[in-house]
């Protein structure tokens, strides 16, 4: 049975994305599986607030990829929702992205295909009622 977590509200939201940026100090993988609206950018705008992002956070739909550099480190945030096909990732250089020193977070993982590699940490979000709820792999 999986352990699922009740997120209330937007602002639990933020401040479980904000309590991921202090267990990835340096590099690593986080994928963020759930449904539209399940919560995955609101995740990701909490951590890269903890981080002292202070501006948006744009969703990276049509861009695939969201760069930033924070802290004197570069994070990288990916929707892969309207990736059409996983060969384009290693046309936009996903290997250069996914570096040891570089910490990224990425929506709708599904879409690369077998093309990423084991994430260091699965985050699934899903709909309970108004709130959500998250579940750590
Ligand atoms: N724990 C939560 N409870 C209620 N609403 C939430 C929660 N987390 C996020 N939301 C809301 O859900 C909506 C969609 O969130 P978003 O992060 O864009 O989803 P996704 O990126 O998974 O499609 C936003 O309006 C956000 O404020
Ligand atoms: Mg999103």
């Amino acid at each position: 049975m999986s352990n699922w977590r009740r997120l209330e509200d937007e602002a639990a939201m933020l401040a479980f994305g904000a309590s991921l940026a202090q267990r990835f100090p340096s590099g690593g993988l986080i994928t963020l599986h759930g449904d539209l609206g399940a919560g995955k950018t609101t995740l990701t705008r909490g951590l890269l607030r903890e981080l002292g992002h202070t501006g948006n956070v744009k969703s990276p739909t049509y861009t695939l990829v969201e760069p930033y550099h924070l802290q004197g480190r570069d994070i990288y945030h990916f929707d892969l929702y309207r990736l059409g096909d996983p060969e384009e990732l290693e046309f936009m250089g996903m290997r250069d992205y996914l570096r040891p020193d570089a910490l990224c977070l990425v929506e709708w993982p599904e879409k690369a295909g077998g093309w990423l590699p084991e994430p260091d940490l699965r985050v699934h979000l899903r709909h309970c009622g108004a709130a959500r709820e998250v579940f750590l792999e």
